[in-house]
């Protein structure tokens, strides 16, 4: 039987100690201020706004929603960011993706200002998690679920226990896959990137010792693609239907069949999902702190 790895209590650990962090810095100042920006009513991301708007305040963030019209233009939203990005008050700006249809997307995230980029999307945050070696950057902000995988990575096999293993991510995505490598490497991980294309999925999947599923196709990865003893993590988050209409969450990962072979598995609902809110809630923390140390050097 495997090991259930329980993200949702590493999670509220990491709220935690989070907490600790923000009472500090208000004791000393006033608390980290983050801002969400959320364009348009797509269901999903008003729902996840709403999470992390709420977690953020429970650990003492001063968190607020920008609330955008969905008819709002690529130009009303770069206005909204740069605003933004002079507030003194904001150390975090998270603008949540998908944008409507016809928004520059990619000028968006250019315009966030990269010691504000709390989402570590920005190509300045980007570009240092995956262009120099050695440990990560202490400032560095990292995609959110990524950073949530590697926490319960290391949780699970002990932090130096990750050099050397054989670790297969599949999904290639810029705010998964990739980075997820990236951390992996970091960690000394011999590190294998799967996607659409890949020519035998199946077989790349049993040579893992670590294997991430980040792909978003319900029931994916079948018990046969795992080898005994693997550490499993499932990303996908997918609704499936049921007879009662209501609908269930389930990952990549065909639980009741990897489950027996893994050595350990995150669940879906209650591995990943959880950490994504907590590295956020830790990522603002990070940037306040950093912003308070460069306005004390100037
Ligand atoms: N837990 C969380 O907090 C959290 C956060 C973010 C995302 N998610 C979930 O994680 C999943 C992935 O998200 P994402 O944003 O990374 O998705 P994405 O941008 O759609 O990327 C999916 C990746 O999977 C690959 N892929 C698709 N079908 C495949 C197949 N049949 N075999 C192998 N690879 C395949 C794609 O390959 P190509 O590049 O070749 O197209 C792509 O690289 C989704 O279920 C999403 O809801 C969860």
């Amino acid at each position: 039987m495997a090991t259930i790895i329980d993200g949702k209590a590493a999670a509220a650990r990491l709220r935690e100690r989070v907490a600790g962090e923000v009472a500090e810095l208000a004791a000393t100042g006033r608390p980290p201020g983050l801002r969400v920006v959320l364009a348009g009513e797509h269901p999903a991301s008003a729902a996840y706004v709403r999470t992390k708007e709420k977690m953020a305040r429970e650990a003492g963030i001063d968190a607020a929603v920008v609330r955008l019209p969905a008819e709002a233009s690529t130009a009303e939203i770069l206005e909204v960011v740069q605003g933004l990005n002079r507030d003194p008050e904001v150390d975090g700006i998270l603008v949540q993706l998908p944008l409507p249809a016809g928004v520059d997307e990619q000028a968006i995230v250019l315009a966030i200002d990269p010691a504000k980029d709390v989402d570590g999307f920005h190509p300045w945050n980007v570009g240092r998690l995956g262009s120099l070696t050695g440990d990560l950057p202490p400032d560095l902000l990292v995609p959110c679920t990524p950073m949530g995988c590697l926490l319960l990575l290391e949780q699970t096999l002990g932090r130096e226990a990750l050099a050397g293993r054989r670790a297969v991510v599949v999904g290639r995505s810029a705010i998964v896959g990739k980075p997820l490598a990236q951390l992996l490497l970091r960690r000394h991980c011999t590190v294998t990137i799967a996607h659409s294309r890949t020519r035998d999925l199946a077989e790349e999947c049993r040579r893992a010792e670590i294997l991430v599923a980040a792909v978003g196709r319900p029931g994916l990865i079948r018990g046969d693609w795992v080898a005994e003893g693997a550490v499993v993590v499932d990303v996908g988050i997918n609704r499936i239907a049921t007879e009662d209409g209501r609908g269930r969450l389930v990952g990549d990962v065909a639980y009741a069949e990897v489950e027996p072979r893994a050595a350990a598995i995150t669940p879906v609902p209650g591995g990943v999902g959880p950490m994504t809110v907590a590295c956020l809630l830790a990522n603002t923390v990070l940037a306040a702190r950093a912003r308070r140390a460069a306005a004390r050097e100037r």
